[in-house]
């Protein structure tokens, strides 16, 4: 049918806003439009809806305890176990229903029912009390997408034990950090992992960031994932998860009653310091709110085959592949290895094979897919799919219509999600059952969520205007705190636009943002020195601070330059110190040095060096200049530059690269 399509092509390329179909209405679990008021109209308690979500050891007095605002609490007095309830509770009903449906990288498959995940958490939280793990001592994680990660962390979460997960792409060097800063005595990590079919070893690497460690570790724990492929050393105490698991056959372990506020897990992540900020997130507040969003927003159901395709080393694959899924009793899917291996049509064949209902992913990908071509989806079926997302950056329109056209079928809603490791679920983002989508804008923010777009003076702009995003009330899923550094809490997020003399608190996340005059936030990006490279976020003093530790180098400044599918890549400007050159062995070492550290995630994609970088009088670098330069735009003001020559070498030389 040529003419349909062409019809179609010009429909797509002129639409500005799509509805939702008819038949994903029907059956949306969220479809009322009434709910907008009567969240406003009924806050805080109109959070009850969250709570209810979950069994409760304990009912809670209070919804929200705001007394010692912005320590904010939630559902105080109220006591639950978050594996109690991923699991416990479902197994009546759905003990036989798949929990875990995982594929590994080289094709082998291993399902995990409700009855079977709970048996090996039971045993697992068995072996970590065995171990000396007891109630708040901080569990580190250190491993890549095997069964084994999701099971240690609901095993932590039975014994009230908070779990740390560290993305195993990281570096030895960021593990430890890590484990220091929440002087973590436990380690579970895995012998190695499969990349394009190669063996990884990742023990190496956990072995190198232990040996960095201040304090006594008290235990390690290593999941064979490689088999006779890796022989690895265990000469240092550890144990063989495997063993550890065999010798609790049949154990139970009775989940222990955690108070509400009291600690789930930490994550770590990359703020405008060079050190990384420990994310505490709560049992109750955290668990009822990712609940919430993956019953409102991607519209789960238990029979669903749902897939987030992030990795549970970051907070997407905590919040939507772990705790809400599996809070509301659904089949998670989880994949160990890349998009394109061993074709380029993976995730269709997985889609196509599970009969996958409802797919999370992040635009970084779908540009990687737009690259490749829709012939990858067509050679599969993808009529299961009833519902999209996307997370982790903002989607330009071209992207989020091919998503629609291409994997959607034009019969899936896009729900556009903007959240943040802090936040802990979804913030700003259509309900798919409800609103209008209108690709490359978020949507209006959920429910009970007071997002606004203020200027600088935090006044809050027009619509059609630019200004930074603000959250003004609190909300279930929000940090608590910064990990044993309550200053930094107020410092980095409340300190900008609250007026604690009125005892107003008004968080910032960072990120610019756009109103248009439905109420739709377009996110723009950071405002702050934090990259967003291929959904990661990294700090750019993180990476400048590896640098400059390299022998030879004086000075580096660190921005982001345009990439068309990594979304923003890292750019390096390097001063050498005198009798150093900035040579080829030099540009080698800087990416080592950076491998090092953080992790090949923030390799620079350019290193450029320089006698000099572009400095304000009062000694500032400018980065928006050495930005303009990396992307080669137009530059902007340089009158207030001491050095002004300097930039146009710069841009001579990265332009002559
Ligand atoms: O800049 C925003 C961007 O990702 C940042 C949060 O990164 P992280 O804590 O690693 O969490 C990522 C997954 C939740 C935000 O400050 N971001 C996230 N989602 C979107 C987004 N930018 C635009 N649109 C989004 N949907």
């Amino acid at each position: 049918m040529p003419d349909d399509t062409v019809e179609l092509e010009a429909r797509l390329e002129e639409a500005e806003s799509f509805e939702p179909p008819e038949s994903f209405v029907e059956q949306a679990n969220v479809s009322d439009e009434g709910i907008y008021d009567e969240f406003e109209e009924n806050w805080p308690e109109c959070w009850e809806r969250a709570a209810d979500l979950l069994d409760w050891d304990e009912e809670y007095d209070t919804v929200l305890d705001d007394g010692d605002a912005p320590f904010y609490e939630w559902f105080t007095d109220g006591s639950l176990n978050a594996s109690a309830n991923c699991l416990d509770r479902h197994l009546d009903e759905r003990g036989d229903e798949a929990a875990i449906e995982w594929i590994g990288e080289l094709g082998e498959t291993r399902t995990y029912t409700y009855e079977e995940l709970h048996r090996e958490v039971n045993e697992c939280a068995a072996a970590l009390r065995e171990l000396g793990v007891g109630e708040d001592d901080v569990v580190t994680m250190y491993m890549p997408m095997v069964p084994e990660l999701p099971v240690a962390m609901l095993a932590c979460a039975r014994i009230g034990a908070p779990h740390s997960v560290v993305f195993a792409g990281f570096s030895a060097d960021a593990l430890a950090t890590r484990m220091e800063s929440a002087e973590s005595e436990y380690l579970i990590t895995c012998d190695g992992y499969y990349r394009r079919g190669d063996p990884l070893h990742h023990k190496e690497k956990a072995d190198e960031g232990l040996s960095q460690v201040d304090h006594d570790v008290a235990g390690v724990v290593v999941v064979d994932r490689l088999g006779d492929e890796y022989d690895h050393p265990m000469d240092n105490g550890e144990h063989d998860y495997g063993d550890l698991v065999a010798e609790q056959e049949g154990a139970t372990v009775d989940p222990v009653e955690r108070d509400a506020e009291d600690m789930l897990f930490l994550m770590y992540t990359s703020g405008t310091t060079g050190e990384p900020k420990g994310v505490k997130h709560t049992t109750a507040g955290y668990l009822s709110y990712v609940a919430w969003t993956s019953r409102a927003v991607l519209d789960v159901k238990p029979d669903d085959t749902y897939w987030c395709s992030a990795d549970i080393g970051w907070i997407t694959g905590h919040s939507y592949i772990v705790y809400g899924p599996l809070a509301l009793g659904t089949t998670s899917v989880m994949y160990e290895g890349t998009p394109d291996y061993p074709e380029k049509d993976r995730l269709w064949e997985i889609v196509d094979e599970y009969d996958v209902d409802i797919f999370y992913t992040a635009p970084t990908a779908i540009r990687a897919f737009m690259k490749w071509g829709s012939e990858y989806p067509e050679q599969h079926d993808l009529s299961s799919l009833r519902l999209l997302g996307t997370v982790g950056e903002p989607i330009n329109p071209r992207a989020w219509k091919w998503y629609y056209k291409h994997i959607g079928g034009e019969d899936c809603p896009i729900v556009d999600t903007w959240w943040q490791t802090e936040t802990g679920g979804m913030m700003v983002t259509t309900l798919p059952g409800i609103n209008t989508m209108k690709p490359g804008s978020a949507g209006p923010p959920l429910p009970g969520v007071d997002a606004k777009v203020v200027d600088t003076a935090g006044e809050e702009v027009g619509a059609g205007r630019a200004g930074y995003l603000t959250i003004q009330k609190p909300w279930p899923g929000m940090l608590r705190t910064v990990y044993k550094n309550d200053d930094r809490y107020i410092s980095e997020y409340w300190a900008e636009y609250s007026d604690p003399d009125a005892d107003e608190w008004v968080y910032f996340p960072e990120d610019g943002a756009k109103l248009d005059e439905d109420g739709y936030i377009t996110v723009l990006g950071r405002v702050d020195d934090v990259l967003n490279v291929s959904g990661h976020r990294l700090g750019t003093m993180e990476i400048e601070s590896a640098i400059v530790g390299v022998e030879g180098v004086a000075e580096a400044a660190v921005v982001g330059g345009d990439h068309e599918v990594k979304g923003e890549a890292v750019y390096a400007y390097v001063i050498t110190e005198e009798g150093s050159d900035g040579d080829d062995e030099m540009r080698d070492r800087i990416v080592a040095g950076v491998e090092d550290a953080i992790g090949p995630i923030a390799r620079p994609e350019e290193v450029v060096f320089t006698p000099e970088l572009p400095k304000t009088r009062s000694g500032k670098i400018m980065r928006r200049l050495l930005e303009d330069i990396a992307n080669e735009d137009e530059l902007g003001d340089t009158s207030t530059l001491r050095n002004p020559d300097v930039v146009e070498d710069i841009q001579r030389k990265v332009q002559g690269d």
